[in-house]
């Protein structure tokens, strides 16, 4: 049972990497207000749920575990519980939770995080709910105070938001219009970062590629102001919109000394018509010719990407056009996904929805296409020595450690001692689909 006089805190992360940010984010608050991390859940007086909800099995998880907190509440009238994230953001999830949940204590949503001291003030003060929702996003000219899960790498917010509205997707909905910070703040968040000994940082964005500050500062531009910063040895960002990726983003991965050779980049479909239905502002052409174009300025760039099948009216003529365009780009790695139908988005009112077991079908035969190349690219590696960027203790056995390529392969290798946060190099013994087992060498 819980200590009531003991502030512990556990905060449960769904979704993407700025839900992740965020929770970092939200930490450093409570800390900041002498709140400490519990060991589980179990322990916390305070629990926080940092919600997600782009496809719909995230609702139903969301759901279930919201329900699990009834009998805590019920049992322990000082325990805490506050959901945030991009379900509060729609008015259905707002409507759901008054109606059923009635008990949750602080709801607040993606544009009002850094209301939350503020309503966990007043919550414990009054002992009243407190409710903080806006539409859209205020602009944050400056970021501190985050509790970051590792010393030697660190997310950067560079944008938020999205304006782009592709026909599937919540995420405009949730996280409002898109706003980009000043890359003055940006530069000096990075510099501070570095000062306090981290290594590699991942600029954060719906879309990167559409940053653009006050100055008329591009993303390219910031790149190349981030890059000659010392310390940072490791630049990655996520996402870029293939639509709007230029020729000056292609030379940066020819010309920056530090901006790893990666790149996520989200194809969706490879069918120009069903590219169309999804808004992407792309078609299958332009995509493989930006794909050549990257590889023409850096011939070992990894490629990786999300893709959805079983869109409405997917053909199975279009989903083959998927698979021969997986085939094509060979991909290093792909996230692949069921459409999911998003209540008010325009995609769910479409008419023509794709039946389960056909997704099903198609998500299988995707895997493999995805899978051959996957595979291709990391035999090539058997043997090689890369540097590593390692991260710490392998999760599934300890005796081994854990780290990622410049490529972000993740690498599973035995080491006489804990280099956490140092980049090494591992000489690579064993390449597998989806990871590369390795030795330190001396
Ligand atoms: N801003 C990023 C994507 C964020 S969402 C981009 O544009 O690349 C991450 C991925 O979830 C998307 O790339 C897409 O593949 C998938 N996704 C989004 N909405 C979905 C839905 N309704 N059903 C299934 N997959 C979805
Ligand atoms: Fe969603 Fe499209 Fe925006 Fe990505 S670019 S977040 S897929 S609307
Ligand atoms: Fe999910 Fe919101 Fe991220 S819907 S994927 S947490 S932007």
């Amino acid at each position: 049972m819980s200590n009531s006089t003991l502030k512990t805190y556990y905060i449960i992360t769904y979704g993407c990497q700025m839900n992740e940010h965020d929770s970092e984010n939200l930490a450093g608050m409570l800390e900041n207000n002498g709140w400490i991390p519990a060991e589980n859940e179990e322990e916390a007086q305070l629990i926080i749920m940092n919600t997600c909800s782009v496809r719909e099995n995230a609702d139903n998880r969301f759901y279930g575990t919201l329900g699990q907190f009834k009998k805590r509440k019920t049992e322990d009238p000082d325990f805490i519980l506050c959901v945030t994230g991009c379900m509060p953001q729609q008015e259905k999830v707002q409507r759901e939770i008054r109606e059923h949940f009635g008990w949750v204590d602080i709801l607040f949503g993606t544009q009002t995080l850094r209301e939350f001291p503020q309503l966990l003030e007043a919550r414990l003060r009054t002992g009243k709910k407190q409710i903080s929702i806006l539409a859209d996003n205020p602009v944050l000219p400056k970021e501190e105070g985050a509790k970051r899960m590792h010393k030697h790498k660190a997310f950067v917010n560079i944008t938020y938001g999205c304006n782009n509205f592709c026909t599937y997707c919540i995420v405009p909905y949730t996280r409002g219009r898109e706003k980009s910070r000043s890359l003055e703040s940006v530069v000096q968040e990075v510099r501070e970062l570095a000062s306090e000994g981290v290594v590699e940082i991942s600029l954060l964005g719906q879309n990167v590629n559409s940053f653009r500050d006050g100055e008329g500062n591009t993303f390219p531009d910031l790149l190349r102001a981030l890059d000659g910063i010392p310390g940072i040895e490791r630049i990655r960002f996520m996402t870029s919109n293939p639509k709007d990726l230029s020729e000056e983003l292609i030379a940066c991965f020819r010309d920056l000394s530090h901006l790893c050779r990666h790149i996520h980049l989200p194809v969706q479909s490879g069918s120009s018509r069903i590219l169309k239905r999804m808004n992407r502002r792309y078609d299958r052409e332009r995509y493989l010719d930006v794909v050549r174009r990257l590889r023409e300025a850096c011939p070992d760039i990894a490629i990786t990407t999300d893709i959805i099948v079983g869109f409405p009216g997917e053909t199975e003529e279009d989903f083959l056009e998927t698979v021969s365009l997986v085939r094509e780009v060979r991909y290093d790695a792909a996230f692949t996904f069921i459409y999911s139908p998003r209540e008010g988005t325009p995609a769910a009112t479409f008419p023509d929805q794709i039946p389960e077991d056909v997704k099903h079908d198609r998500l299988n035969r995707l895997n493999e296409a995805v899978n051959e190349g996957a595979y291709a690219h990391n035999k090539a590696l058997e043997g090689l020595t890369l540097p590593v960027l390692v991260d710490g203790k392998s999760r599934r056995d300890d005796r081994f450690y854990q780290g990622r390529t410049d490529g972000f392969k993740l690498v599973n290798f035995k080491a006489d001692r804990d280099y956490t946060g140092e980049i090494v190099p591992v000489h690579l013994t064993e390449c597998k689909t989806f990871s590369l087992n390795g030795e330190v060498e001396a």
